[in-house]
């Protein structure tokens, strides 16, 4: 599968923030959104979602990718996330949390999957699946 060009991760990073807005963070206050890249070329994209009992909190990569495999998509590309205290500027790099590289590792390629992450003046930094969850545990343990 192709890689992301610069277009595409523009797109992703600028889809990725506007998911940002509609973060639900009343405790944190930290703002996340995340924009999924579909085989297919469809984005579909989350934010987090947090909860006063604390635990039932998601985050924005999985939001997106629960929305995307709920609505029958299996094969994914990349996914740009956006995630900073509240406040319209990116002021730092959010990394995908460790549940959500598992959620990654369950349908995802390691090698070809990219996690582009957007940081503060319009930089942002693209790592592989297999560079952010080496030696992961996932379907192929179970076949
Ligand atoms: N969060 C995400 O949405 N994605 C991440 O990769 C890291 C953390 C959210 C969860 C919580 O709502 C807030 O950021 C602070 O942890």
């Amino acid at each position: 599968m192709d890689k992301p060009d610069n277009n595409t991760i523009q797109m992703l990073i600028q889809a990725a923030r506007e998911a940002r807005k509609n973060s639900y963070a009343p405790y944190s206050h930290y703002m996340v959104g995340a924009a999924l890249l579909i085989a297919d070329g469809q984005v579909v994209t989350g934010c987090n979602i947090e909860n006063a009992a604390y635990t039932p909190t998601n985050c924005a990569e999985r939001t997106a990718f629960f929305k995307a495999v709920s609505e029958g998509q299996r094969e994914f590309r990349a996914i740009a996330v956006a995630g900073s205290p509240e406040g319209d500027e990116l002021t730092q790099y959010a990394y995908p949390c460790g549940v959500c590289r598992q959620v990654m590792a369950e349908f995802c390629d390691p090698e070809s999957f990219e996690i582009i992450v957007a940081g503060p003046a319009g930089a942002y930094r693209v790592m592989t699946l297999r560079e952010l969850l080496p030696e992961s545990f996932g379907p192929g343990n179970l076949s």
